[in-house]
């Protein structure tokens, strides 16, 4: 049996006054059990809303469909909601940036972990509590029980939200932008501790982040996102040191000069799109240095480039092997 989530065809729109408007538009993804999998593109090109949809969720005004949704061999409904319930209550767990208003300020560690784990009784659960919260890399995790939010620094917080998102066992943990509030050391030890869960316990990952340097880290494999579109993937270390695809080329290019993605990039002309373009061609046609005519009339599509390299580049895919 393949141990592994798999989404074909996602998709994901909201309403907006002039109708329905793309996020994410039309995106496969595999993310095998052990292994990891790191999603990077600018603010806007839909990576949060393709995270949340891989658990079923999606934001308020907002719509989504896939050819087919596949864990562990089984394929499953996202419109059932007993399926949604195990889905995200016991396969996948979900951490997000913000953990520190995630987590209650009147609630103590302990109250977090156990109502993770579903031991609502006073006392019950406490050896599963720390447990968790050795598992998340807390030397002395008895000295944290009775501590509220406030009384941890940020990474800690983020710590505990993650123990709270593997309290229930899951076998997959998307974390949307783990690292996006924290300093750069805290950065890492979070992504140090992902790639551990992913070695040891075979977790299978998926991290979106803006953090370039932290994909690489992560190691596995590489989505890069543009305007609702993966515009190529690969194993993230090679991806990163061979970029082939010339949006992949600028994003290496920004984070190196630490330019951040929310602002437009400065080697390209014009701002990352927000959502999905409708328009006919390559989405990063307009800015991008090698686009030639074909470019601006034909949408390119994903096409295996060598083994485990894609890339929807037609310009770039017919100079490979050179
Ligand atoms: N609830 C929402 N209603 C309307 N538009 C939304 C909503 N959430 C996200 N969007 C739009 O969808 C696009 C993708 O957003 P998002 O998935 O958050 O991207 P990212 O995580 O890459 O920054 C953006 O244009 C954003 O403005
Ligand atoms: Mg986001």
């Amino acid at each position: 049996m393949s141990e592994a989530l798999e989404v074909r065809g996602l998709r994901v729109s909201y309403a907006t006054r002039s109708g329905w408007r793309g996020a994410v538009a039309g995106v496969d993804l595999r993310l095998e059990r052990g292994a990891a999998h790191s999603i990077v593109g600018e603010s806007g090109c839909g990576k949060s809303s393709l995270a949340l949809a891989l658990l079923g969720l999606v934001r308020t005004g907002g719509r989504r469909e896939a050819a087919s949704y596949t864990l562990d061999g089984r394929a499953w409904s996202l419109e059932r909601p007993e399926t949604l319930r195990e889905l995200r209550g016991r396969r996948v767990g979900l951490l997000l940036q913000e953990s520190a208003q995630a987590l209650d300020p009147r609630l103590s560690v302990e109250r977090h972990l156990r109502a993770a784990l579903g031991a609502a009784r006073e006392g019950a659960g406490r050896e599963r509590v720390l447990e968790l919260l050795a598992r998340v890399g807390f030397d002395a995790p008895v000295d944290l029980l009775a501590r509220l939010p406030h009384e941890l620094s940020g990474g800690m917080r983020q710590r505990v939200q993650l123990a709270c998102a593997l309290a229930t066992g899951p076998s997959y943990l998307i974390a949307d932008e783990p690292t996006a509030s924290l300093d750069a050391l805290l950065a890492r030890r979070i992504v140090t501790l992902l790639a551990s869960l992913v070695e040891r316990e075979r977790l299978g990952v998926l991290m979106v982040t803006h953090d370039l340097a932290a994909a690489a880290e992560l190691g596995g494999a590489l989505s890069v996102m543009y305007a609702g579109t993966v515009v190529e993937r690969g194993p993230a270390r090679e991806l990163l040191l061979a970029p082939r695809h010339p949006y992949t080329e600028a994003l290496i290019a920004a984070c190196a000069a630490r330019e951040p993605f929310d602002e437009p990039l400065r080697g390209l002309p014009g701002a990352a799109p927000q959502g999905a373009l409708e328009r006919d061609g390559c989405a990063f046609a307009a800015r991008c240095p090698l686009a030639r005519g074909a470019c601006r009339s034909s949408r390119p599509t994903l096409l295996k480039l060598a083994p485990g390299r894609e890339l929807a580049c037609p310009p770039r895919a017919e100079g490979a092997g050179r």
